[in-house]
């Protein structure tokens, strides 16, 4: 069995009478990404200023481990084998990227030449050697969030709690940014991360559990959420009124976008049924302007899964389903 690097039972937190996690149950492997999506509110900081011990979970939580620590009574060795970088930055713009870096080094009690070692290493990482001298409050939004992120690194954690750790990075900051969290990783990192970036959890997370309502709504590789909802249909667009109207007519199962002058057939992609529409549109002498096919991606989980009260209805086109 792998070990787990967290482990949660029944994890509960509410401020007053509002209950932010509902008893919810994680459970992430070594050396493994989990991401953790949700709308706004849906309680992801919550989960992850808890388990990185900032926050007490309510007192009638099960058990909860994180790096093999009981995090009720351990917290100090929890402390100890993570990093956490906050959704907003620990960045103290007074003073340079390169002292705010010495400072973390210091905060793990490195020795001064392996701090300004770890410092020089992890700024060129971070594309931020230029930088270095210069006041953090000069930096642009993406500067800051990788010297946050470079920060977290300092102590070498095992286990790093990221949250939304790519939000205001431009694409290739990105990219970067996701290539860092493949590498540590593959040094036998685990990353907890939260995020609104559906392709992001798509792309890194080995499994992602959908928070919503105070609940897991589901979890899974992103295959296995991407098949539990329907969502696949071919769409056609037209331009001119009348030939719309004769393909809504002949394509009477179809869903209308008036407004788009566009129809959505609930379909899986086949060729079968790609030619049988086409058929039915030949016959009655009608082109579509465009033809595209669907197939279900994270963005459609995410919105099956958290439109509040809206269960996902099979064979539905995911514009009624939102
Ligand atoms: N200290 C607090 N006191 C009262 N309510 C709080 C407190 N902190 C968070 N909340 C509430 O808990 C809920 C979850 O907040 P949280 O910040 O965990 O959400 P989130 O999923 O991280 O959202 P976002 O995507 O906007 O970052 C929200 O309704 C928030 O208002
Ligand atoms: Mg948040």
């Amino acid at each position: 069995m792998t070990n787990l690097a967290i482990a949660a039972n029944g994890l509960r937190k509410s401020y007053g009478d509002k209950t932010v996690l509902d008893g919810i149950d994680l459970a992430v492997p070594e050396g493994t990404v989990f991401a953790l999506l949700g709308p706004n509110g849906a309680g992801k900081t919550t989960a992850v200023k808890i388990l990185s011990t900032l926050i007490s979970p309510d007192p009638a939580s099960g058990d909860i481990r994180v790096g093999g620590h009981d995090l009720a009574t351990k917290a100090q060795a929890v402390r100890a084998a993570i990093g956490v970088t906050g959704q907003f930055s620990a960045v103290d713009g007074l003073i340079t990227g390169e002292e705010n870096m010495l400072l973390m080094a210091d905060l793990h009690h490195l020795p001064k030449s392996e701090g300004r070692r770890v410092t020089a290493e992890l700024l060129e990482r971070f594309d931020l050697t230029d930088a270095a001298k210069k006041p953090a409050s000069t930096y642009s939004g993406g500067m800051k969030r990788r010297l946050d992120i470079a920060m977290t690194l300092v102590g070498n954690p095992r286990i790093i709690f990221l949250d939304e750790p790519t939000t205001g990075l431009d694409p290739r900051a990105r990219h970067n940014m996701w290539g860092i969290i493949r590498e540590l990783v593959t040094d036998g990192v685990t990353v907890f991360l939260t995020t609104q970036y559906l392709d992001e959890a798509d792309e890194l997370a080995d499994r992602i559990a959908v928070l919503n309502d105070g609940k897991i709504a589901a979890e899974g590789s992103a295959e296995e959420l991407k098949r539990l909802i329907p969502g696949g249909h071919i769409r056609l667009r037209f331009t001119d009124p009348d030939a719309y109207q004769n393909a809504a007519l002949a394509l009477n199962e179809a869903h209308r976008d008036d407004e788009a002058l566009a129809l959505q057939i609930p379909s899986a992609g086949s060729q079968r049924e790609l030619r049988t529409i086409l058929d039915r549109l030949d016959t009655a002498g009608i082109d579509a302007d465009e033809l595209t096919v669907h197939t279900p991606d994270l963005d459609d989980v995410f919105f099956a899964l958290t439109t509040a009260n809206v269960p996902a209805q099979p064979n539905q086109p995911k514009e009624n389903v939102r």
